[in-house]
């Protein structure tokens, strides 16, 4: 099968097709022909092994994705395809079913076929969802998920997401809205009107404006792109409010520091635990109309050098769809 391959950390154009081995599924697998997948934040740090994440990191990064070269080849954790094949101890699955998911870091996506245990984050694609949007939708969806059931949103709470139109923003602001919390979201004048589409009940351009000095307060500020700190916005914070973060290891410490100090909490917890269960719950938000894909840009699988150098922008506004095949899937 062709998958995107890489023997050495470095720059995107560490990243090559290349024909390899087709994956076997064991007796619990299925073994999925992959339509589309996406490139994501993850792909790109652990292509580099977190370089620009201070040495800590990367050293942390390299002992966990191999200390030299990378262990795992194939990098892509977002999936859309077709069950091909099925171990003999799957019953959930059977071959012809259309299906979405996310590998997380066991990676693997970027390929032409990958195989999943039945118990792992894959489920049936939802109805009416083309492959492209499918594989759009675990990416931001799980990591926002898992960032906000840390800080317990709940209906009308107020929360502030910072970088609203990014991969986890554009979730963020949906699965913040499907609870009924009250959203204020934070991006530059051409998303505006996209953050506003998704359910937002104010928009702040923070080219015009700073949220910290307009005097309002929230419940909850989720940074979601990992640009905003803690010390920065604290004061827009409720008492008793959290700040939830998305990166940065001054983040873990400040998590530790203010649950015992103070009456504002960071929140971060890594590696994220996202489970089945959380794909499912996705597909049935997707399913009763309150969660939508956000797709920025499309790519052949062959231009993957391409599609992640824009990911690596950072200007990317929700998610960047690599196609493996033609078929939409709808
Ligand atoms: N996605 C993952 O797999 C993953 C997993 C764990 C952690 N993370 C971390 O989570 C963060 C977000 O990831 P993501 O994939 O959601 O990001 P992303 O999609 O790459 O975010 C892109 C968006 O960020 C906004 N942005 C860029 N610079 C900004 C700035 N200085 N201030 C405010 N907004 C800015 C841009 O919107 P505007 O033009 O509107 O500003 C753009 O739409 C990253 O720090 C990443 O390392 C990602």
């Amino acid at each position: 099968m062709r998958a995107v391959v890489y023997d050495r950390y470095g720059p995107p154009e560490v990243l090559r097709l290349e024909d390899v081995e087709r994956p076997v599924p064991k007796e619990d697998e299925v073994l999925v022909k992959i339509h589309a997948t996406a490139v994501t934040r993850a792909d790109c740090a652990t292509r580099e092994a977190n370089r620009r994440s201070g040495l800590a990191v990367m050293l942390l990064s390299r002992f966990i994705s191999g200390l030299r070269r990378p262990k795992q080849r194939i990098l892509g954790t977002e999936l859309a395809g077709v069950v091909e094949a099925v171990g003999a101890a799957v019953t959930e699955f059977a071959v012809g079913d259309h299906v979405f998911g996310s590998s997380g870091f066991r990676f693997g996506a970027h390929a032409e076929f990958i195989c999943m245990r039945e118990s792992a984050r894959i489920a049936h694609k939802p109805t009416g969802m083309s492959f492209e949007e499918a594989a759009a939708v675990c990416d931001g969806g799980l990591n926002a998920l898992w960032c906000l059931r840390l800080a317990e949103l709940r209906q009308g709470q107020s929360i502030l997401i910072y970088g609203a139109s990014g991969s986890i923003g554009t979730a963020g602001v949906q699965l913040a809205k499907s609870v009924e919390a009250d959203v204020t979201a934070v991006c530059t004048t051409k998303n505006l009107a996209l953050v506003r589409a998704l359910g937002a009940d104010r928009v702040i351009d923070y080219t015009q404006d700073d949220f910290t000095t307009n005097g309002q307060t929230y419940d909850v500020i989720f940074d979601a792109v990992g640009k905003h700190a803690f010390r920065r916005c604290s004061g827009s914070l409720k008492r008793g409010g959290s700040y939830l973060a998305t990166d940065g290891l001054q983040n873990l410490l400040l998590a530790l520091w203010t649950a015992r100090i103070g009456n504002k909490r960071v929140l971060f917890q890594i590696p994220p635990r996202y489970t089945k269960q959380d794909v499912l719950f996705l597909k049935e938000l997707i399913e009763a109309g309150k969660y939508r894909a956000v797709i920025d840009r499309r790519y052949p699988l062959e231009e993957v050098v391409e599609a992640t150098r824009y990911v690596e922008t950072e200007q990317k506004t929700g998610n960047v769809v690599l196609t493996v095949s033609g078929d939409r899937g709808t």
